[in-house]
């Protein structure tokens, strides 16, 4: 059996992680082979602590093999304590009559102090996924607050819109959901994102030879997808919560045990690529191998998408500008 590595989780009690813990601790993650050490962070209140003591108690009781000890915490020090995985879903959500600009800065200060914490004790190699919401925003925040970590540990979750792009695309052609291949999401995780199934296959096939109908990507598609929080949201009553533990456990599992050569979507911080300036933390099309991604390289960007892709990365610019006095 290997040693077991440690895995930090934010925002601990609520509904994401609710659906995520369970899934980490159950082997979903990083294999049925590889033990973990939970370290759970929470605020600092008596609600959300006392949630997390019911939580940490469920966990107990599923006797998981795999989980072989947990921490809850409200101290990002001892929460990131040589973790190798840190899933940062915690962030604080929209208030009522709450600007965007407002929600921005509660969490950049969230973010920063986050990142520096991981910055001081996290393992060298820890690969951060951020969820909480701005999540591409938060993650570079946190990417900059952590000099002395490599910037490509940072990751922005966007494989949300990438599974919900590949079901829609599922639904549109009668086939099965795994047998879509080379689709990928740029930008941020916002309904600006652009999701794009030029180069995507199935069995081999173009899928948009498949559909041939550039009216439905442009008037159905993309609209879908890109709402499609705001769909779920109107009809549970609250957000997606299962999906995103979903998407988050299939981000950490395709980066720490590769795809095989098969693409997905990360937010990454970009290395120039496809003329994203450097640094964004920016949507791409990558493959994992050996725990290291990749971006996929040489794709023909037509001037539809190049007009999309410079739409979500002007909203990731303005993001960074609003927060830029704060990362000094
Ligand atoms: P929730 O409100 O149920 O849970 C969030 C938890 O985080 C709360 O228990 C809160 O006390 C905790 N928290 C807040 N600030 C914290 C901090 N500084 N340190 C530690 N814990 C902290 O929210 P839910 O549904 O679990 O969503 C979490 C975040 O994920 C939200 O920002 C949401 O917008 C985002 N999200 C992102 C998606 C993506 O695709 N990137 C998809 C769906 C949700």
């Amino acid at each position: 059996m290997k040693a077991p590595v440690r895995v930090a989780v934010t925002g601990a009690a609520g509904q994401i992680a609710y659906s995520l813990l369970f899934r980490i601790a159950s082997g979903e993650m990083l294999g049925k082979d590889q033990p973990v050490i939970l370290q759970l962070l929470e605020v600092p209140f008596e609600k959300p602590q006392q949630a997390l003591k019911g939580v940490m108690m469920e966990l107990q009781d599923c006797a998981f093999p795999l989980l072989t000890d947990m921490v809850g915490t409200d101290d990002p020090l001892v929460a990131f304590k040589d973790a190798e995985y840190a899933l940062l879903v915690g962030a604080r959500p929209r208030g009522p009559g709450m600007e965007r600009a407002d929600l921005l800065q509660e969490n950049a200060k969230i973010f920063t102090a986050q990142g520096k914490a991981l910055n001081d004790v996290a393992h060298r190699d820890v690969k951060v996924l951020v969820v909480g919401n701005p999540a591409n925003t938060n993650a570079y925040i946190a990417m900059k607050s952590a000099p002395d970590l490599p910037a490509k540990n940072f990751t922005a979750m966007l494989r949300l819109d990438h599974n919900r792009a590949a079901s829609q695309l599922a639904a549109k052609t009668g086939k099965a959901v795994a047998s879509i291949e080379k689709l990928l999401v740029w930008g941020n995780h916002s309904p600006t994102m652009y999701a794009d199934y030029r180069f995507a296959t199935i069995n081999g096939e173009s899928v948009k030879a498949m559909i041939g109908d550039e009216a439905w990507n442009r008037d159905v598609f993309l609209p879908t997808v890109g709402k499609r929080g705001a769909a779920i949201i109107e009809a549970r009553g609250l957000s997606s919560a299962a999906s995103a533990a979903n998407a988050a456990i299939d981000h950490m599992r395709d980066w720490a045990l590769g795809t095989n050569g098969k693409w997905t979507t990360m937010g990454i911080p970009s290395d120039g690529s496809y003329g994203i300036p450097e640094g964004v933390m920016y949507g791409f099309p990558v493959t994992c191998e050996n725990g290291a991604y990749e971006i996929v390289q040489g794709l023909e960007i037509d001037e539809f998408s190049r007009d999309r892709m410079n739409f979500t990365l002007n909203e990731l610019e303005e993001e960074r500008a609003a927060i830029a006095h704060l990362l000094g």
